[in-house]
């Protein structure tokens, strides 16, 4: 009944470091994202050509874009917010843009400081030159289950989003639990109002697993036939524009569940935590997946 196989899509060096608060080197950043390559994921988000005051960390994205070493079968992705971001991404060739906003009101303001309605027409023309410069394009929708400042948010919200950016040509939309909040009754829920609009392989989840329900609602989601997941090595991560933000749900914590289900993922599990330890020795700081923990525990 479970998928036989799915797609992760590591999300940490991108989600994981915009949250990290010391400011890492390219060269390790690089070092990093090619240790990534090795470990058989076929996606990597690699930084955001967001506006470097707002996300101090990610302020080298081109740099670590131009020298990263790309395999041909991984596609490496960053975020976008508007045509200044996509002229930057473009510039250094990234493989897909990918876009985002929020399906509350008052984090979209406080993520991107414009409304929803306002964001729209910019994400249009994103989404646009993108398509034109031959890219695929990946939405993301944030706080789907709830807000840190509106609480909880609807289905139906949800939905009337996704239609939107599916309408104005998104490839594929990742539906985030920004804050970590969800249980697997409301993730069922949400995907009860999406599926019988938009095919489930257009789908993904990403889960932040600030109150250890992430696995949970992964599960559910495989249930439903989900077969797209976000997650980052170590469980880094989170928004710095939502309150109470923690890190995604940890790609050896994933892999382990997904693994042991018999699903298969194309990801090698003992080099994905050696890609967690260069992580950790460069952070200089324990990272607190489940995973990570056993290992330093035997
Ligand atoms: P703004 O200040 O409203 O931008 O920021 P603006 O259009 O008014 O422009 C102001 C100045 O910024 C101008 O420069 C622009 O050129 C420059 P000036 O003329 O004053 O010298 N500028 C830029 N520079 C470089 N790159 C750019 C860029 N854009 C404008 N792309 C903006 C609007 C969207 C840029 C800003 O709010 C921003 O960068 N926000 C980023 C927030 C962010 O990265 N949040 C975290 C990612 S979202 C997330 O984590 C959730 C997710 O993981 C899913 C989930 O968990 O749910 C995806
Ligand atoms: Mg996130």
């Amino acid at each position: 009944r479970l998928p036989k196989k799915v797609t992760i899509k590591e999300v940490g060096p991108r989600d994981g470091l915009q949250n990290e608060k010391k400011i890492i080197s390219t060269a390790e950043k690089i070092a990093w994202i090619d240790s990534l390559s090795e470990i058989g994921l076929s996606y990597i988000e690699v930084s955001s050509f967001v506006h470097p005051k707002w996300i101090p960390q990610l302020a080298d994205a081109e740099e670590v874009l131009k020298k990263i070493k790309r395999k041909h079968d991984i596609t490496y992705a960053a975020l976008v917010p508007n045509l200044k971001g996509l002229e930057r991404a473009l510039k250094v060739n990234i493989d897909e843009v990918n876009i985002f906003m929020s399906a509350s009101e008052s984090h979209n303001r406080n993520n991107i400081n414009k409304s929803i309605e306002e964001t729209y027409p910019v994400l249009e023309e994103v989404i646009k030159e993108a398509k034109g410069a031959g890219k695929t394009v990946r939405g993301y929708v944030s706080t789907v289950i709830a807000c840190p400042y509106e609480g909880s948010i609807s289905p139906e919200q949800v939905k009337k989003i996704a239609d939107r950016l599916f309408t104005m040509g998104i490839d594929e939309l990742s539906l985030g639990d920004t804050i970590g909040v969800g249980v697997p009754n409301q993730v069922e829920r949400l995907l009860e109002e999406l599926l019988p609009y938009f095919a489930v392989d257009k789908l993904a989840m990403h889960f932040h697993d600030t109150r250890g329900t992430a696995l949970a609602n992964i599960v559910k989601s495989l249930e439903m036939g989900v077969t797209i997941f976000d997650s980052a090595i170590g469980g880094l991560g989170g928004c710095p524009y939502a309150k109470g933000a923690s890190g995604n749900v940890a790609t050896e914590d994933l892999l382990y569940l997904l693994q042991q289900m018999g699903v298969e993922t194309g990801v090698d599990f003992h080099e994905a935590l050696r890609s967690a330890q260069l992580i950790e020795n460069i952070l200089g700081k324990e990272l607190k997946s489940r995973q990570m923990e056993i290992l330093r525990a035997e």
